[in-house]
């Protein structure tokens, strides 16, 4: 399989929004989200893609805070089940810190939930913390955010420093 990973254009949405839907413990999200990420944040957003019948095997949708230009966010990240283990995950993350880190970002930030285990341990692998503060309580090594999106809605916050 020849694979190119390449900066997200407006007509990867579909193809987004289906990996999306097979993507286990992550939110998915309506079309128009991914909509907005291939139309205004095509810099910092990029998808994996089978060069030979154009699918979408991966994706990560992504933005620099315009609160905190030296912070930036990754909101979804997904390699298709079958591609998952092969260093895709890896290299999107390396690829988005890249990017977001010429353009003069010092970090990066995501939530995830505290029972996906496999993204957490992922991110701990690739170098990201656990954000804590007084809001947060320790679990396993872990600090999660109580209620963070809402009644009963705890989530992790991960940091990783450029
Ligand atoms: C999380 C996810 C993106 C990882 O992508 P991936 O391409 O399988 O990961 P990689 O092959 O690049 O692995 C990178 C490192 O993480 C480790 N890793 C990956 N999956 C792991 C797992 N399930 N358990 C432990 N470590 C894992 C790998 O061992 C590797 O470490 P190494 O470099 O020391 O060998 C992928 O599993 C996925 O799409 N999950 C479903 C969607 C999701 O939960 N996304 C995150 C929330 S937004």
């Amino acid at each position: 399989m020849d694979l190119d990973i390449r900066n997200v254009v407006p007509d990867d949405f579909m193809g987004i929004a289906r990996l999306a839907e097979n993507c286990g413990h992550m939110s998915t999200m309506p079309n128009a989200v991914y909509h907005l990420f291939t139309r205004h944040f095509k810099k910092t957003s990029f998808v994996v893609e089978d060069t030979v019948n154009h699918k979408i095997l991966g994706f990560l949708l992504g933005f620099i805070s315009q609160d905190d230009p030296e912070e930036s966010y990754i909101h979804l990240l997904c390699l298709d089940p079958d591609l998952r283990g092969n260093g895709m995950g890896k290299a999107l993350i390396d690829l988005f810190g890249e990017t977001v880190s010429q353009r003069g970002c010092k970090k990066i930030k995501l939530v995830t939930k505290p029972h996906n285990k496999i993204s957490i341990n992922f991110y701990l692998k690739m170098g990201f913390k656990s954000y804590k503060s007084h809001e947060t309580v320790e679990s396993e090594g872990l600090n999660i955010y109580k209620d963070f999106d809402g009644p009963d809605q705890d989530k992790i916050i991960f940091i990783k420093s450029l």
